[in-house]
């Protein structure tokens, strides 16, 4: 029955976004997968028995389909980046000062996660209290991304398997090995500082310059993969990738970009550097974590996605943050600069047929920077605190603003996807709240082609069953009773046992249902910085949105290539969205006695729904 719900609450999710013609196929062909004894029935005892061998019978799936199937290049189209507050760095030496203190708090931080001291993450806003799982830490700082010609692989190395632990240190498209152990004695911030200071120093020395061989992890991923074939026929490359691959983080000393630094072009250089004749080529795109520290005092880390999620991120990164304000640099040494050896430089071997490989990538990873569209916007009106005194959830109301938006720009609404997360459940990651809902479409109209007909308490009465709709799904999404991963899920099973793919997957409406032109996600910080990423569509808007007591960030995102789209406008259309359901809200006084309570009901409803789930999902973090 479980499954059954779930074929009806996907037409409800579509019913509305496609054609009627398209929407009566679908519905037969839905009907016809879910009969009894038909593939639908088949599928789901076969998904069943997955989830009693496995601690979560789709994270596998879920891995492969989000990130390690993609093709597409990390920088923009995968890699989230997080904005640090701007520095104003006297001189280069303040920079590597802070550069090195930011290492030091990475140490300590590591030595948290290795010692298993941090402590376990709670859920908070809907269903709080209930525990999260802890894995994605553990995946910060020992993970690799590596290229395959049809599939990257998620490389995990197990604590203490490396002997030397060490981090990559970019500069000036040149890569340097930084041993954090010398001597069997850990260095402290002073010794860091020099050893960055060796390397600006070596990274000056034209004569030894190498290749910007950086460039080619910002390539298509079978680009990339092709490449690093030719590469390690040569033992000198072998070796620089096998340092690379197993570092802690990547460590980017940037030279000043010469970009005027504003909100927007600070997330720019952060996603991909600016093309390869400002930084893009002074990074290494598969490593998770690479913090960037600019001389002209933009800083911040761009992190390779696929081993963790944005909120585990904040929680490095404002560790971090706070380390760095609370805990003045400690200057002490722990061993003798004398006994401190040169820093290497990762040394690569070139052929005709690399310096190709070289130009095409970098002439790659230029349209993509001509083609980003960004806009990094500060509502500064209200925040979640006024919303949160209309008694409405923040992040609802905010999604409803977004198809608000959405609409206002383009006349309909599409397939949307924010990130819910599902680390209730071992080894969660992340399932779909789809908000372009029947609701949300009634809301929107009403506040468009319907304005002048309606009056404000039916708006009102719109907006209230667009945000009950919308804080339904997510307590659904975030219960792991999603859709996304279950038809992820069946699709999955189908193709393990070789059948021919069911034609719900092939159908017009599944693959709609998977173009997310409106591609948004909350990253909520407590100090101040801001995440943001692409858009995952060529015609698409990647929204990063960070609520705030009295005010709200929005990172917005499309490609100049689509005639479909313009972050400016969205901004536009956003902004004055907000302000006008504002505007209704004041009108109406109070919330409409009638809806209000529905919202506290649905929740009330949804927290027993635990003792429902299915057995698939009954591995919580109990
Ligand atoms: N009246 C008054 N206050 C309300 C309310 C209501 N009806 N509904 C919610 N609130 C309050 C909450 O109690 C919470 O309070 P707090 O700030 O004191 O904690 C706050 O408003 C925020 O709640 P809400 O806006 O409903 O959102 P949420 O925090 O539950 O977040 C998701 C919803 C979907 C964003 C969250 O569940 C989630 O999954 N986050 C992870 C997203 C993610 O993975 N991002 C990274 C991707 S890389």
């Amino acid at each position: 029955s479980q499954y059954l719900s779930q074929s009806n609450h996907y037409r409800g999710c579509m019913k509305h976004l496609v054609k009627e013609e398209q929407y009566q196929k679908t519905k037969a062909i839905v009907v016809k997968f879910g009969e009894p004894g038909g593939t639908g029935e088949l599928l789901q005892k076969k998904l069943l028995e997955r989830s009693d061998k496995t601690y979560n019978w789709v994270y596998d799936y879920w891995l492969e389909d989000m990130y390690l199937n993609q093709r597409l290049a990390l920088p923009v189209n995968s890699n989230p980046a997080m904005v640090f507050p701007k520095q104003n760095f006297k001189d280069r030496k303040d920079s590597l000062r802070f550069a090195a203190h930011l290492i030091t708090g990475v140490l300590e931080y590591k030595e948290r996660i290795d010692t298993r001291v941090l402590p376990v993450d709670f859920a908070r806003g809907q269903l709080a209290g209930t525990p999260l799982c802890m894995k994605q830490y553990y995946r910060l700082f020992n993970t690799y991304r590596l290229p395959g010609h049809k599939r990257d692989t998620l490389v995990i190395h197990k604590p203490g398997s490396i002997e030397q632990e060490h981090i990559i240190v970019a500069c000036k498209n040149q890569f340097f090995v930084l041993d954090l152990v010398v001597n069997k004695k850990k260095l402290k911030e002073m010794d860091i500082l020099t050893q960055l200071e060796k390397i600006v120093k070596m990274a000056e020395n034209s004569e030894e310059r190498q290749p910007p061989f950086g460039l080619l992890t910002s390539d298509g991923r079978t680009e990339w993969a092709q490449a690093r074939e030719v590469l390690i026929k040569d033992s000198v490359n072998r070796e620089s990738l096998a340092v690379i691959e197993k570092c802690l983080c990547v460590l980017c000393l940037d030279n000043p970009s010469g970009m005027e630094v504003g909100d927007t072009s600070r997330a720019l250089l952060m996603l991909h550097g600016g093309g390869h004749e400002k930084m893009g080529a002074n990074r290494w795109y598969d490593k998770p974590m690479q913090f960037i520290v600019g001389e002209d005092g933009v800083c911040g880390t761009v992190c390779e996605h696929s081993p963790f999620e944005g909120i585990v991120l904040v929680a490095c990164t404002e560790y971090l943050m706070k380390f760095m304000t609370g805990s003045p640099s400690k200057m002490g040494r722990a061993t003798s600069v004398s006994e401190l050896p040169t820093p290497a430089r990762l040394l690569w071997k070139t052929t005709p047929h690399i310096q190709d490989l070289l130009k095409a990538s970098a002439e790659r990873l230029q349209r993509l920077v001509r083609d980003l569209d960004m806009d990094v916007h500060k509502f500064e009106v209200y925040g979640k605190e006024f919303i949160k005194k209309q008694k409405m959830s923040p992040d609802a109301y905010i999604q409803v603003a977004l198809q608000l938006a959405f609409y206002r720009c383009n006349g309909r609404l599409v397939s949307t996807y924010e990130s819910a997360s599902i680390r209730r459940f071992h080894e969660g990651r992340v399932d779909n709240i789809r908000s372009a809902t029947s609701e949300a479409l009634a809301f929107v109209k009403a506040m468009t082609d319907e304005k002048a007909s309606l009056s404000d308490s039916e708006k009102m009465k719109q907006l209230w069953d667009a945000i009950n709709a919308q804080t339904n799904y997510t307590i659904t999404a975030i219960t792991g009773l999603g859709i996304d991963n279950h038809l992820l899920g069946l699709r999955e099973i189908a193709q393990e046992l070789k059948m021919e793919r069911p034609e719900i997957f092939t159908d017009e409406t599944y693959v709609a249902s998977n173009q997310f032109i409106l591609s948004t996600s909350q990253v909520p910080t407590t100090v101040e910085m801001f995440c943001c990423y692409g858009p995952v569509v060529p015609n698409g808007y990647g929204c990063c949105y960070n609520p705030q007591s009295d005010h709200l960030l929005f990172s917005v995102t499309s490609f100049h290539g689509s005639t479909e789209t313009c972050s400016a406008v969205f901004i536009k259309a956003l902004d004055e969205g907000l302000v006008e359901m504002r505007d209704l809200c004041r009108k109406s006084n109070k919330p409409q006695s009638s809806a209000a309570p529905a919202a506290s009901k649905a929740v009330v409803n949804n927290q027993g729904a635990g003792s429902k789930l299915p057995s698939t999902l009954q591995k919580t973090m109990k």
